[in-house]
Parts: C-alpha cells; sequence; structure tokens
C-alpha cells in the first residue's frame, strides 16, 4: 500500500493542503528503523535498584546535593545541569582535566552498552563513580563518601533502599551510590518528536498524517539516509550504533597532548573493578567488559569516540568530543567538507566529502532539529 502511494506522490484530501510523500519505499523501510520512540526498557539486571522508584528518587536527590563531593561544593549537576539538558553549555568541561571533553548529555543512557566518549564503563553506575573519585572532580574517597553520607539527611532514604549503612563496606556503599544515579538517571529518556509522528504515521500507512511532516525535513532525511550516509554510524531508534568511530575530529587537545579515545577508554574499562563481570554487578551472566577481555587493543582504536545519539542533540550545543563545533549547520559542514586525509584511522572508509548545497546543509539541519523538538 505504501508503495501505492508513494508512486501518487501527491495525496490532495477535502480541506487540507498538499500532502507530500517525498520517501523512496527504500527511505521508507529506513525510516521505521529509527523508532518506535519511546522504547520500551527492561530493568538494568546489573543493578538490582534499577527501576525502584524510591531508588530514582534517591538518585535524583543525590544528582543534585554537593553531598557527594569532598569539600560539599560540587554536584553532578553543577555540570549535568538539568536546566540545559544536562550538560553545561561549554566546549569542554570545566575544572575535569582527566577528560578535558565535552560534558555529554545524559538522556537516552539505558540504549548504550558502553559509557562515556570512549567507552570506559560498560554499565552506568560505574561511569556514576567515576567523577565521584577523580580528583579534579568530588575527589571522594569510598570512606570519605560513606561517612559524608551516613551524616546526611539522605542516610534515610539511603538505608530504605539499600539496608543499613553501617553494614556496607565503604565500596558497597560507593557501589551503591552510583547504583542510586543509575536508577534515576535511566529515566531520562527523550520525548516525542515531529520525527516520530511521522514515522508511526508512514508504519501505519496514514500519508495524509505524515504529509504533515515539512518538505524540508523530508528532504534533509534523504540526505542522512542517501548522501551523507549518516545513518551508518546513527542508526537506530536512538540514531546511534553505539559503537566508536572516528569522525575526523582533531584528537589533539594541545600541541602536546592528544586524546586517545577509545584506545584509553578500552584500557580504563578493563582496568575497572566495577565492570559487569566483577563481583559489583547484580546480573550474575558475565558480559560488558567480559566480551573485549581479549580483543587486543589496535591502532585502529585510536582516536575513535563513541557515536552520540541525536534526539535532543539541538539543545545540547557545542558539539563533538572536544566541543569544538558550535552548532548543527557547523556539524554538517564539517562532514560536508570532510578531508579523506584527516581519518586518521585504518580502514575507516565511511566518510567522505558530499558535496551539499547551502539549501541541503539547511535541510540537513532542519531534519535534525525534527528529532529535538525544536521544530
Ligand atoms: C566537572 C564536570 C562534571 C561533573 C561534576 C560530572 N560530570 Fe558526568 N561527565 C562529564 C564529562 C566531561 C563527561 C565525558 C566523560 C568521558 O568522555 O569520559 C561526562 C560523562 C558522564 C556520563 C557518560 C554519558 C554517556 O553518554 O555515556 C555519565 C553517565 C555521567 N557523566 C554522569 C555523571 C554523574 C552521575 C555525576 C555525579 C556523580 C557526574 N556525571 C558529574 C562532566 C561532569
Ligand atoms: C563513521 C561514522 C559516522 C558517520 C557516517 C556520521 N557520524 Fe556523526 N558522529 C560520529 C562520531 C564518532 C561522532 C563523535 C565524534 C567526536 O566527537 O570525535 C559524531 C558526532 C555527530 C554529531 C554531534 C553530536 C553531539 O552530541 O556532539 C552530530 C550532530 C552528527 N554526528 C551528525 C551526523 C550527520 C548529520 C552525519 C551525516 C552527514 C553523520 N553524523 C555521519 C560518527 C559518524
Amino acid at each position: 500500500m505504501i508503495r501505492a502511494l508513494f508512486l501518487t506522490g501527491l495525496l490532495v484530501l477535502p480541506g487540507m493542503a498538499v500532502a507530500q510523500i517525498l520517501l523512496t519505499p527504500e527511505e521508507i523501510q529506513q525510516t521505521l528503523s529509527h523508532g518506535p520512540w519511546p522504547p520500551q526498557l527492561p530493568p538494568d539486571a546489573s543493578n538490582r535498584a534499577s527501576g525502584r522508584p524510591d531508588a530514582v528518587a534517591l538518585g535524583r536527590a543525590m544528582f543534585s546535593a554537593p553531598v557527594l563531593s569532598a569539600n560539599g561544593q560540587m554536584a553532578c549537576a553543577s555540570c549535568h545541569d538539568p536546566g540545559q539538558h544536562f550538560t553545561d553549555g561549554l566546549p569542554r568541561a570545566e575544572g575535569a582535566t582527566r577528560l578535558d571533553r565535552n560534558t555529554p548529555s545524559l538522556f537516552n543512557l539505558p540504549l548504550h552498552r558502553w559509557f562515556g566518549w570512549a567507552g570506559d564503563s560498560d554499565n552506568l553506575w560505574a561511569q556514576s563513580l567515576l567523577p565521584i573519585l577523580n580528583a579534579d572532580e568530588m575527589a571522594q574517597t569510598p570512606e570519605g563518601l560513606k561517612s559524608t553520607l551516613q551524616a546526611s539527611p539522605l542516610a534515610e532514604p539511603f538505608e530504605t533502599v539499600f539496608g543499613p549503612l553501617n553494614r556496607q563496606t565503604p565500596t558497597a556503599v560507593l557501589v551503591n551510590t552510583g547504583k542510586a544515579l543509575a536508577a534515576y538517571q535511566e529515566t531520562l529518556i527523550t520525548g516525542r518528536t515531529a520525527f516520530d509522528r511521522f514515522r508511526d504515521a508512514l508504519q501505519a500507512g496514514d500519508l495524509a498524517r505524515a504529509g504533515r511532516y515539512p518538505a524540508a525535513a523530508q528532504r534533509g532525511l534523504k540526505t542522512f539516509l542517501g548522501r551523507g550516509r549518516c545513518n551508518v554510524c546513527h542508526s537506530g531508534p536512538a540514531f546511534t550504533n553505539g559503537e566508536f568511530h572516528d569522525a575526523g575530529l582533531s584528537y589533539f587537545i594541545t600541541e602536546t597532548r592528544v586524546d586517545s579515545g577509545r584506545h584509553g577508554g578500552l584500557a580504563a574499562l578493563l582496568r575497572s573493578p566495577f565492570t559487569l563481570d566483577s563481583a559489583h554487578s547484580d546480573d550474575p551472566r558475565r558480559s560488558g567488559a567480559w566480551a573485549v577481555r581479549r580483543v587486543r587493543r589496535t591502532h585502529a582504536d585510536f582516536g575513535t569516540f563513541r557515536v552520540p545519539g541525536l534526539r535532543g542533540a539541538a539543545h545540547t550545543a557545542p558539539y563533538m568530543h572536544n566541543g569544538s563545533l558550535p552548532d548543527l549547520a557547523a556539524v554538517v559542514r564539517h562532514y560536508n567538507g570532510i578531508d579523506p586525509e584527516r581519518l586518521h584511522t585504518d580502514g575507516e572508509a565511511i566518510l567522505a566529502p558530499i558535496g551539499l548545497s547551502e539549501e541541503d546543509i539547511a535541510d540537513l539541519v532542519f531534519f535534525l532539529e525534527t528529532l529535538s523538538n525544536a521544530r
């Protein structure tokens, strides 16, 4: 049916403007793969607090309270500001020299299997512990965290979820703190957008409704799926394959320091005591880091970063791991004029200059904005 209606191209309905579907049947199939949204997400088996309302409330309180930091000055929300889509609007986070990276938004994290730009963690609770322990951020020790929590108003809700504090080792308190923070962050899922209404109308064969999706967005989507080849990496409902690629950004932080990306991330992951194959996981199945323990790090991992999801991205400028691109138009221009010589990773034969006109660029940006309720 979709094919028949597509061939008609234009669909005129009584009392309505002309509704137009510009996609080919193949493009319609590809479009369907970017949904449905929101996704059905099972609880995180590695986190017994996952999905528990009391743990979510505890995690929300911990996220914004400075109680987790040694000097009582810094909260997760200091960088991941809930009023700014859980980021800070800066190119690179202030005072986080372990990273020197852009603060990512925290939406749609349950759709990932690796966390951080370089995949330092294979689960969300372990990733949530890194800023607590990092000397440049919250500078806590497990012992310090336990005694601070015991003396804080959060002790009571913490004990409701995880049992008496005085019966937990400092490390167990730390891990449970990560699990409460993760339970909260899992609930951060971006809302439905104009794109989702378009996609669902296509799936239902309701071309009149689908035709309300602006022509500029449809043209941008065609570029996204076609000439731009964006969906090779930005695939699936969250618009990411969750893996690591080289998108042609500089890996120099200063003239003498480089960000090794996944190469360093794998090393951090394999060193971490808090992986899914550790005793801290509540899931007896071994997974995550276990899958890469035997994989040798190679030169090809150098300077690759995790593909970001694109839902909500219109609200999280500036972009890329180093925050070097100020807006979505700059991102599209970067891809449009990409220098294949700059792609430093072996075998990354996906990206090439696209040759988009100014109008094509505006359309692709328009499309990206429809993934964010910015249109
Ligand atoms: C000083 C700023 C800062 C603070 C404070 C901070 N973060 Fe972050 N956060 C960052 C940066 C920068 C990254 C990127 C890290 C990387 O690439 O390894 C990040 C990454 C993350 C990620 C990975 C997101 C993804 O897309 O994989 C999670 C989860 C996270 N932070 C949660 C937290 C929690 C929970 C806290 C509080 C305990 C916190 N952060 C405190 C700056 C901060
Ligand atoms: C080879 C895989 C690949 C392809 C193809 C690709 N991207 Fe990306 N994209 C990435 C990676 C990896 C990053 C992060 C790069 C970095 O920070 O170094 C990224 C980052 C982005 C960002 C920034 C998101 C953020 O939150 O910072 C946007 C927007 C984006 N890509 C859009 C596109 C568009 C539009 C296309 C098609 C023209 C495209 N991408 C093609 C892998 C890809």
